[in-house]
């Protein structure tokens, strides 16, 4: 399993720059050369006229993962001809600067998009600049493109990751050993589900927090695509008109074609699955992201020109795409299940419809407005959240309850629209085109653990809180100070399968196998590895721990469905509507 110091750089790469020369003039590497692990590199420090000196080197998959890729990273100051080099390749990088909307800090990112790539092979890159301090032994590595068609392949997942630097808040050292568990299990890509660094909660420094979480991926996220979404905690002051000015700088994201809300949410696909990314910023009642609590205003550099922001004061942004993200979902997820090549359907988004942390969020009743009946109707099979820092998976659900929530003070009814499982049996193998499993993975390496769960519910059940109104700010008996007071309702989880209370920590490992015959069965085995002892304090024990490299199985179980090669329609439990597949 992983072991790694809390370093924010890995060792200097396996795969010696003779290698990546030797490669040839495609840079295609053959398999028995490729290094299975990290192949990322310490550089020397950095000198003063190394402007251009790479860090924070990162991939995403470009708009077809089969042939594309987008290789991006920051450098200290303008890089002169950024550039990626493959093979006898040499792609230009487009410079895209930012300045921090508190510090007035500028930053400089740099983006190679790469295509013409060969479905299911690896690549040695090199990333460097005409000023770049190690341009005599320039930043290196490798990664693998996605297979074409109905191919088996991993993927990893986990939100909520901060950095190793505990000089920030929530940062905490299980943000190094998380990356090194993504590698060690060598996805071929990894979903990251928002709530990436928090530098919102450290507002002054934004651009050094998003620097040592850049340094931290590096170690795996320059040998194959993170591909994040955004969380409430990507929203920050000063910095564009949702606050993502810092996120979608770093990114360069599959383009969604929805004009003015670029890089804000996205789809690809990959062998027989269709990836939906989200930003439930724009759907979710909570507000969560940056807030200036108070007494002292936060008060940008001169520099930026930016006014003094005020105590009270929240950036709210749902409703931000006026429905533009939702009707998007619908096209998306319809063309989806029509496509008799697509069998999953898996989405990934920060907030939960279906959490029942005690300390942490909760559901969100916002999500399960506007999105849950779209995931019925066209048999999405796999949520995947963060948010609340902790593990927890769902039975397969389907549909709602009416009136199973009640007003915790006044006991009256509130419709929460619980989500209905379509079973209750935990049997280990699940039907998804029955219902959709939800998993909450908001266990990266944030430090503030928050894995407890509600108890109290009807018959000793797993109880929740549900966010059914918004929690903005108020003023708190303190003069000048104000907080944002949640306002929950509490259901019964009768949603609610597994929950893991002995650690806050861990990763979710995906094997896609997809079947041998048309019209068969396809299945995704899921596992979850998990960091005994990694909690500051265990929640239920007390127990105090520390970062770990020991992630160990939690769990695994599977998730089976037709394939769509077969039969031409699928019949939806909940609509009880026939789609036909094109
Ligand atoms: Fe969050």
């Amino acid at each position: 399993m992983p072991a790694t110091s809390g370093s924010s750089r890995s060792p200097r790469s396996s795969l010696s720059r003779r290698q990546v020369l030797a490669a040839g003039g495609t840079g295609l590497l053959a398999a028995t050369a490729s290094p299975a692990k990290a192949a990322t590199a310490r550089r020397g420090a950095r000198t003063a006229a190394g402007g251009g000196t790479p860090e924070q080197v990162h991939l995403t998959w470009g708009d077809d993962p089969a042939t594309s890729v987008v290789v991006s990273w920051a450098s200290p100051g303008p890089a002169a001809r950024p550039q990626v080099r493959i093979g006898q390749r040499v792609i230009a990088a487009e410079t895209r600067p930012y300045t921090d909307g508190i510090s007035g800090e500028t930053v400089w990112t740099y983006h190679a998009r790469v295509g013409g790539l060969r479905p299911g092979a690896r690549y040695a890159y090199v990333v460097t600049a005409d000023n770049d301090d190690d341009a005599a032994d320039p930043f290196s590595a490798t990664f693998r493109t996605a297979p074409r068609g109905r191919a088996p392949f991993r993927f990893t997942s986990f939100g909520d990751l901060g950095t190793p630097n505990t000089d920030w808040v929530l940062s905490y050292g299980q943000s190094a050993y998380a990356v090194e568990a993504v590698e060690s299990f060598e996805p071929l890509f990894h979903l990251l589900n928002g709530d990436l660094c928090y530098a919102n909660l450290n507002p002054a420094v934004q651009p050094q927090v998003w620097q040592d979480f850049g340094d931290n991926n590096e170690v795996s996220a320059a040998n194959r695509p993170w591909m994040p979404c955004l969380g409430n905690h990507e929203v920050e002051f000063g910095n564009g008109p949702q606050g993502f000015a810092s996120y979608l700088t770093r990114y360069t994201l599959p383009d969604n074609a929805v004009p003015g809300f670029g890089g804000r949410w996205y789809a690809l696909r990959v062998g027989s699955v269709l990836f939906v990314s989200l930003d439930a910023d724009d759907v979710v009642y909570q507000d969560a992201g940056a807030f200036v609590a108070g007494p002292a205003a936060l008060v940008p550099a001169a520099s930026t020109g930016n006014e003094p922001i005020e105590p009270g004061t929240s950036f709210y942004i749902r409703g931000y795409s006026g429905g533009a993200q939702t009707a998007w979902l619908e096209q998306t997820l319809a063309a989806g299940r029509g496509d008799e090549s697509v069998d999953w359907i898996v989405v990934q988004m920060h907030q939960c419809a279906t959490s029942s942390s005690a300390r942490g969020n909760g559901s969100d009743l916002g999500i399960r407005q506007d999105w849950l009946p779209l995931f019925d109707r066209y048999e999405v099979d796999l949520v995947l959240a963060g948010h609340d820092h902790d593990y927890e998976r769902t039975f397969p659900l389907r549909g709602s309850d009416p009136d199973a929530g009640r007003d915790p003070a006044s006991g009256a009814v509130v419709d929460t629209l619980r989500p209905h499982p379509v079973t209750t049996e935990d049997a280990g193998v699940f039907d998804t085109s029955t219902g959709t499993v939800h998993l909450v993975l908001g266990c990266g390496g944030a430090v503030e653990n928050l894995d407890d769960y509600g108890t109290g519910g009807a018959d000793g059940r797993h109880q929740a809180k549900v966010l059914t109104r918004a929690n903005r700010p108020a003023a708190t008996s303190t003069s000048g100070v104000y907080s944002r007071p949640s306002s929950y309702a509490v259901e019964d989880a009768v949603w609610s399968a597994k929950r893991d209370t002995s650690t806050g920590y861990g990763i979710a490992v995906f094997d896609v196998d997809p079947g041998t015959e048309a019209g068969g069965q396809t299945s995704i085995t899921v596992s979850y590895y998990h960091a005994v002892g990694a909690d500051p304090v265990n929640p239920a024990t007390g127990a105090v721990g520390g970062p770990t490299p020991d992630y160990t199985e939690f769990e695994t179980f599977t998730l089976v469905r037709p394939r769509a090669d077969g039969a031409r329609t699928a019949r939806s439990a909940s609509t009880d509507q026939t789609i036909t597949r094109a």
